[in-house]
């Protein structure tokens, strides 16, 4: 872990915390401005490690006990949080004039970096130069977000949180659990026009799917991930198609379906569009007074069970997941949902309670098999429902294999 002189350092105990409790061995060096906004002894007391900040200890050219050579050539990764505009450009340049830049010239190890600085700073051409050119040399990058800055501006170069860089560390790394599996996985509410500017939309946040998406990419799989309405960044190595209707979004699950061993259907359909959406707005004054507006309302095709009857049909070997909302009845409900759509697991989450399902970063849900069997969980935050979803997954394409 290098760590340059960025105000975001001081999120960089709390990375390295979540680190060596995945089980990494972290061993982390600093620029000397970025021993101001980080002590190295934290670092040292977390890792077990020396932290070091100089190329020559004392005054004499003496390698410190910290060979930067040696460290380049130990590590499987190195990740520079935070990445600040002048280390970016000395990256780029090559400069080797301290531990930290010597150390990442002279790796084999592939490069992740998180840039956090002022918006101006990054949005100015020399940066977005330098990250061209070290994306183009294969770094990779996580963040940085958008958001207040230290400095006091509002917008893009806030450092991701240390979770997401852990995450992106994750993914990195390259997990083999899903290597040469493609995720297919939909998420977020599909918005059904109304007219030009009004639209029918449902209040899923797109959280659970991209939960599963990220979870899935950190396990090496490709992912494909069609996105209603939703807010979310996409998560790292995910590839995303953004859709408005639950007709765009078929559309767009069936022209990825044919690559996909894995489909997770997490996304919030609407189950009926307006007969015929206005191509202008709607005016009041076209109504005559006191009327009310009248909206026929036509039926969406169910595209979970279309791909289960697709699938079934091309005897492709596919594990297809449905997700259930209901709002009381659950499991009851849901074992009536899985013999109607066809698919191999159905995932019902009580959306009357407060804590699960809709717009929560929770969720308390049942996995619901087509031979009735029910399993409960806990509740659990999303990350580690799609935890425990993919290892469901897992044993089912075991038993494809
Ligand atoms: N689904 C779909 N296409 C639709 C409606 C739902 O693909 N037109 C999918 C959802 O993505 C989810 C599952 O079907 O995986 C169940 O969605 P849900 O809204 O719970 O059920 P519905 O089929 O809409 O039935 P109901 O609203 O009557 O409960």
């Amino acid at each position: 872990m290098a760590v340059s002189a960025g105000i975001a350092a001081y999120k960089v105990p709390e990375l390295v915390r979540a680190l060596v409790r995945e089980g990494h061995a972290v061993r982390c060096v600093l620029t000397p401005n970025a021993t101001r906004f980080v002590s190295p002894l934290v670092l040292e007391t977390l890792t077990g490690h020396p932290a070091g900040h100089q190329l020559f200890a004392g005054q004499a050219a003496v390698p410190s006990e910290i060979d930067h050579i040696a460290l380049a050539d130990w590590a499987d990764l190195c990740v520079v949080a935070p990445a600040t505009a002048d280390l970016l450009a000395r990256l780029r340049a090559g400069m080797a004039d301290d531990l930290v830049s010597a150390t990442l010239l002279a790796t084999r190890a592939p490069l992740l970096v998180a840039p956090a600085m002022n918006v101006n700073m990054w949005e100015h051409p020399a940066t977005r130069e330098n990250l061209e050119v070290l994306v183009g040399r294969g770094v990779r990058t996580v963040g940085p977000e958008s958001g207040e800055l230290a400095c006091g501006w509002e917008g893009q170069g806030r450092m991701s949180e240390p979770a997401e860089i852990a995450a992106a560390v994750a993914l990195a790394l390259g997990s083999e659990a899903m290597r040469g599996e493609t995720v297919l996985v939909t998420a977020g509410g599909t918005r059904e026009p109304i007219d030009t500017v009004r639209a029918i939309a449902n209040r899923s946040s797109g959280r659970m799917g991209f939960a599963v998406a990220a979870e899935a990419a950190r396990r090496g799989a490709r992912v494909v991930l069609v996105a209603g309405s939703t807010s979310l960044p996409t998560p790292p190595g995910v590839e995303r198609i953004d859709v408005g209707s639950a007709l765009e979004m078929r559309d767009a699950v069936l022209a990825a379906l044919p690559d996909a061993t894995v489909v997770v259907k997490a996304a919030a359909v609407a189950d009926f569009r307006p007969a015929s959406p206005q191509e202008h707005k709607i005016k009041k004054e076209t109504l005559p007074e006191g009327e009310s507006l009248h909206l026929e309302l036509v039926p969406n095709p169910d595209i979970l069970a279309e791909l289960c009857r697709l699938t079934r049909e091309s005897g492709a070997q596919r594990v297809i997941v449905g997700f259930a909302a209901e709002s009381h009845d659950v499991v009851a409900a849901a074992c009536r949902k899985i013999a109607r759509k066809g698919c191999d697991l159905l995932v019902a989450n009580d959306v009357s309670r407060s804590d699960a399902g809709f717009d929560v970063d929770t969720n308390a849900v049942h996995f619901v098999s087509p031979d009735g069997e029910v399993e409960e969980l806990p509740l659990l935050s999303k990350q580690e429902v799609a935890v425990q979803l993919l290892d469901r997954v897992a044993k089912l394409r075991d038993g494809h294999r």
